[in-house]
């Protein structure tokens, strides 16, 4: 754990992809991973929202290698168009920081049916890995990076009701979506090393901080956060420190999971997080991984 994000040499030569580039912690990785070097592809759905942030990190940064390519998460064309349309861009991707997220409370579903945040924080991303995964070098600094959550800790994976339509727990669907996104990470470290691969992949959650995806709350639930956050959360540049470690850290074996260890692990330094009891459990990562490989009809590692 000696590594230290001021001391990272340059990546020149490197490509990452980062989803969910415009906002939040999202935004503060790019720009991050720009200046150490990377050429940022910067994963968004929405090509105006992209430009801006483009531009604000080309402010912040002049020399930053930036491109913007477009994908929606939710839908499984659009990522089957983005890892065409990336492939026949660039030969190689080094890291592949699965960033993008959604947290709502209404029930909304994707166009196959699917829960909103079970499609695009999860599904989305699995689909992507598995499109992307022949591009990754065979090396233990090629890393495929997941963002999870505090959230996971109460959820489990309800296989008889993914869409969360029979519980009264309006957060069981966003916590499921985060849980699936760290036992994936497991699961996919897991099979990278049975097909002896060198190619990292692991977990993080970013703790708490104050970025867009709290914009869907309740209105009292949203002001009370408003101003209670900057006295337990930390800024989306810190927020996004868990990412860069797990991206960049030469001392990764791949399965961890990586979180702040201050106060209730809202913020501080970078460290190994807790996690649930569940989440470490093999035969439910395997039987997600099965479930996702049908719905997203993509098999690989298999
Ligand atoms: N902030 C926290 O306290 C916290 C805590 C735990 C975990 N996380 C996780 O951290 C990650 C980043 O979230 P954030 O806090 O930075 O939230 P944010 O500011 O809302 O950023 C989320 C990003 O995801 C993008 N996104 C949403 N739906 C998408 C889709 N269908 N396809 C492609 N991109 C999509 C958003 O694009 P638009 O701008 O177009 O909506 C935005 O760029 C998420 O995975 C979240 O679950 C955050």
């Amino acid at each position: 754990m000696n590594f230290n994000l001021k001391n990272v040499p340059s990546q020149k030569g490197r490509i990452a992809i980062v989803t969910g580039a415009n906002n939040g912690i999202g935004f503060e990785t790019s720009l991050a991973m720009a200046n150490y070097g990377f050429k940022v592809i910067m994963a968004c759905r929405n090509l105006t929202k992209a430009e801006k942030a483009k531009s604000e990190i080309l402010q912040k940064s002049p020399n930053a290698d930036l491109d913007i390519l477009q994908l929606d998460l939710s839908d499984l064309e659009s990522v089957r168009t983005f890892a065409k349309n990336f492939k026949n861009k660039y030969a190689q991707l080094d890291v592949l920081i699965n960033n993008a997220g959604v947290l709502i409370y209404s029930g909304k579903k994707n166009k196959a049916g699917v829960e909103l945040q079970f499609a695009t924080n999860h599904l989305g991303h699995f689909l992507l890995t598995g499109l992307l995964l022949e591009q990754m070098p065979d090396s233990s600094d090629s890393r495929i990076v997941a963002l999870s959550s505090l959230a996971h800790k109460e959820a489990k994976i309800h296989f008889d009701d993914l869409n969360c339509e029979t519980t009264d727990d309006n957060g069981a669907a966003y916590g499921q979506s985060k849980l699936a996104n760290l036992m994936f990470a497991d699961e996919l470290n897991r099979r990278l090393k049975k097909a002896n691969k060198k190619i990292v992949a692991l977990a993080v959650h970013p703790g708490g901080s104050d970025s867009g995806l709290f914009d869907e709350m309740s209105k009292i639930t949203y002001y009370t956060f408003k101003i209670l956050s900057p006295f337990i959360l930390h800024s989306n540049a810190s927020a996004a420190k868990p990412s860069l470690f797990a991206a960049l850290s030469p001392g990764v074996k791949g399965g961890e999971y990586f979180g702040p260890q201050g106060f209730r692990e809202f913020r501080g330094r970078v460290g190994i997080a807790k996690r649930s009891d569940y989440s470490k459990r093999e035969d439910i990562a395997t039987r997600l991984w099965q479930l996702s490989e049908k719905m997203t009809d993509q098999s690989f590692l298999s």
